[in-house]
């Protein structure tokens, strides 16, 4: 079988799903892989280590498409790769299945099988497959690192001949896997930590991070996660207390992450215009939830904005500033998701649509789409 690696064309994707050592894993698995030229240049993978690793270099996207049986994609296809992409053809991505719904349609028309990587179920078996965790636990740390970048003062404490520095104030909203990583790569700067989250089987995992946890005295949230570990939307009641408890928590911030996401909906607002008026000059908000309409009422996706001398930075995609631990990790859950999957005779791929994995991931196949979360959304 034949798989195809192409060059991410989303603006600002710097990621590539395959990299010099998968490539080599899927070589020795029995087949043949085609790497479009440059497709791994802005992670650091030269086309020259691909070729060593044994893959054939395709310097134009529609010959690459034209042989592939499998294609491994950062980003789900975009209409005009769609138009490439040959009936039948397996294509496993992050394709955003559940914000990007309206493209559902047109890849079952397109005849294709996808699987979409992040739709992959939250259980121990799949661990080494999530994509979602694999890529927020970058961005966590990355949006640490902004923050610093961005913040006029130094994160630790430092004592001096010259005077003490008091260290920075990091308040982390939703502690999830980014949030978490979040807490501890700012500990690991030496800041002192704060973090929230509806969920209260977090507390114990911020606590040992060695954060503190912003309460909510609320009987609501002893029922706010999902079966799966998400979290629930919360009632009106409930976000009230939640903001005034952020509110005054901000008053003592200088950098706030914000994380918080509910799968399938918009980003709660955490952070009003009017709480910003309260916090100190020179803070620095990093809102990884810009993407999904942000935390933050002052967001603007992909920008960093200025309001009452706070920087709001608007990130978006902000693994591909870490392209290439990213796309290696990436790469990794896409191999460790198909390895299984090889029937060892024939060496070809066969998907077990009865496994807990695949029915979780495939989205469309044999000109319908087939995920129950979309189909219930009109996805058919
Ligand atoms: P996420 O990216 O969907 O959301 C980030 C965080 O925001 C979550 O912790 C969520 O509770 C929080 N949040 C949502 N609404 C909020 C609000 N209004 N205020 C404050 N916080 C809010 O979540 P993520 O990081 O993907 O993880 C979700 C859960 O899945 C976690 O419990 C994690 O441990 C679990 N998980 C399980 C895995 C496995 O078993 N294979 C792998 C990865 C995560």
């Amino acid at each position: 079988m034949k798989i195809a690696i192409p060059r991410e064309i989303a603006e600002g994707e710097a990621r590539v799903a395959a990299v010099p050592d998968t490539v080599k894993k899927y070589v020795a698995l029995g087949f043949e892989v085609s790497v479009e030229k440059n497709a791994g240049m802005k992670s650091g993978y030269a086309d020259e280590e691909y070729k060593n690793a044994g893959a054939k270099i395709v310097a134009k996207a529609d010959a690459l498409y034209k042989d592939a049986d499998v294609v491994l994609k950062i980003k789900a296809p975009e209409a005009e790769e769609l138009s490439l992409i040959k009936k039948n053809t397996i294509v496993l991505a992050h394709f955003n299945a559940l914000g990007n719904k309206d493209m559902m349609k047109d890849y079952a028309k397109a005849g294709i099988t996808g699987f979409a990587m992040e739709l992959m179920p939250r259980i121990s078996r799949a661990q080494s497959m999530d994509v979602l965790s694999s890529q927020s636990n970058l961005a966590g740390y990355k949006a640490v690192i902004d923050a610093s970048y961005h913040f006029t003062r130094a994160m630790p404490m430092m004592m001096t001949a010259a005077g003490t520095i008091a260290p920075a104030k990091v308040l982390v909203l939703g502690a999830g896997v980014a949030g978490l990583q979040a807490i501890a790569t700012a500990k690991r700067l030496g800041a002192v930590v704060y973090a929230f989250d509806v969920r209260p089987a977090v507390k114990e995992q911020v606590e040992s991070l060695g954060a503190k946890f912003v309460e909510v005295e609320s009987e609501e949230t002893k029922n706010a996660e999902t079966k799966g570990g998400y979290a629930k939307e919360m009632s009106e009641d409930y976000k009230k207390k939640q903001s005034q408890a952020i509110a005054d928590q901000l008053k003592k911030t200088d950098i706030a992450i914000s994380t918080a996401l509910i799968p399938g909906k918009k980003a709660p607002i955490l952070i009003t215009k009017e709480m910003l008026k309260d916090m100190r000059q020179g803070s620095v908000i990093v809102d990884l939830a810009a993407e999904a309409g942000g935390n933050c009422e002052a967001t603007k996706p992909g920008k960093v904005a200025e309001v009452d001398g706070i920087k709001i930075i608007g990130t978006e995609n902000i693994t591909s500033e870490v392209s290439s631990d990213a796309s290696t990790l990436f790469a990794k859950n896409i191999l460790n998701f198909i390895t299984p999957m090889i029937d060892k005779e024939t060496k070809e791929l066969k998907f077990n649509y009865e496994d807990e994995l695949v029915k979780g991931t495939c989205i469309v196949k044999d000109g319908k789409v087939v995920h129950p979360m979309l189909a219930e959304q009109g996805g058919k």
